[in-house]
């Protein structure tokens, strides 16, 4: 593995997925980062990102140095041939390419903006890093995917230990437009373990092709629910109408109601979770959210050793 920041940069994902199931067991029983440093880099908040990454570059004997780039350093531009005579002071080829050479290993966040899906789907800010950076790059969430999360996901889905689960990423609602990043990644992921896997939203949050086609999809929330084993929740802004958030007919908001139509199931979020908005106190309360923010910090500590053991 050369980058970390898609499914498609990873070998062999069922591997990489057990790998993480088994370092729940002996999670410092490596110390392959010993003398290295990772550069977490954020051009966005976090809390589990930013936390588990650096535990478990700690559990690898890494050095991390974590800059919060929006907030304490020079303003970035990202454009080519720019006159730079504006309030942008340093080129974003160059802040990586100086980073890069202070790290082994360098992780990046950077959100879509949400007002142009082309850059946004051309993944300006992470290509950047990829093109300029002298070391590997792992995607921290960039504007279309969010690769940690979604290994981290099918590792919690494998320690279900249902065999081929029936898995629905259900929209919720948020008071807030949302990138498509962790749905769009999610479903990338999903064929990694073998589930039978329903897509549900109201009309106008329809997916790109490139992701949901190939799943089921309905706009029926309570139909897809039905004999589910994993309820996987997660909003996100319309693609088509890029951006935007379409009016909804009906309550989409997880309750003790909906999940009793299913088989059981377990209710997954990656976290932050809006309460009583995304879905009720008590799903929250009852579902296994902990244990998959707790798997970040393995699935961080997975591909940082592949990508050690690979320098
Ligand atoms: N799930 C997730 O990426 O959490 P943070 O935004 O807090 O890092």
């Amino acid at each position: 593995m050369k980058h970390f920041t898609s499914i498609e940069d990873v070998d062999d994902p069922q591997q990489l997925i057990q790998q993480v199931v088994d370092l729940k067991q002996n999670p410092t029983s490596s110390s392959v980062g010993r003398q290295k440093t990772v550069g977490l880099i954020f051009f966005n908040p976090s809390l589990r990102t930013r936390l588990s990454t650096q535990k478990a570059a700690q559990n690898l004997g890494m050095d991390v140095i974590v800059l919060n780039i929006s907030k304490d350093s020079w303003k970035v531009e990202f454009e080519d041939g720019t006159v730079m005579d504006g309030i942008s002071q340093e080129h974003i080829k160059d802040t990586v390419k100086v980073i890069s050479s202070y790290c082994d290993i360098l992780a990046v966040r950077s959100f879509a903006t949400l007002r142009d899906r082309e850059k946004d789907y051309g993944e300006q800010v992470l290509n950047n890093f990829i093109e300029h950076s002298s070391v590997p790059v792992i995607s921290m969430e960039s504007a279309t995917l969010h690769p940690l999360q979604s290994l981290t996901d099918m590792a919690t889905i494998a320690d279900i230990g249902i065999k081929k689960p029936k898995v629905v990423l259900s929209w919720t609602p948020h008071p807030k437009p949302l990138p498509q990043a962790v749905a769009n990644s999610f479903l990338q992921w999903l064929p990694a373990i073998e589930a039978d896997i329903t897509i549900t939203h109201p009309q106008g949050y329809e997916l790109a092709e490139s992701f949901a086609d190939g799943f089921m999809q309905t706009y029926d929330q309570e139909e897809a629910f039905k004999d589910a084993n994993v309820i996987y929740a997660k909003n996100w802004s319309s693609y088509t109408d890029y951006g935007a958030t379409p009016n909804v007919n009906g309550t989409w908001t997880i309750t003790p109601e909906k999940m009793a139509l299913t088989n059981q199931a377990e209710f997954m979020h990656c976290l932050p979770i809006r309460r009583n908005v995304v879905a009720s106190d008590e799903v929250i309360d009852h579902s296994i959210v902990y244990q998959q923010a707790k798997n970040r910090e393995y699935a961080a500590q997975a591909v940082l050793q592949n990508l050690l053991e690979n320098l």
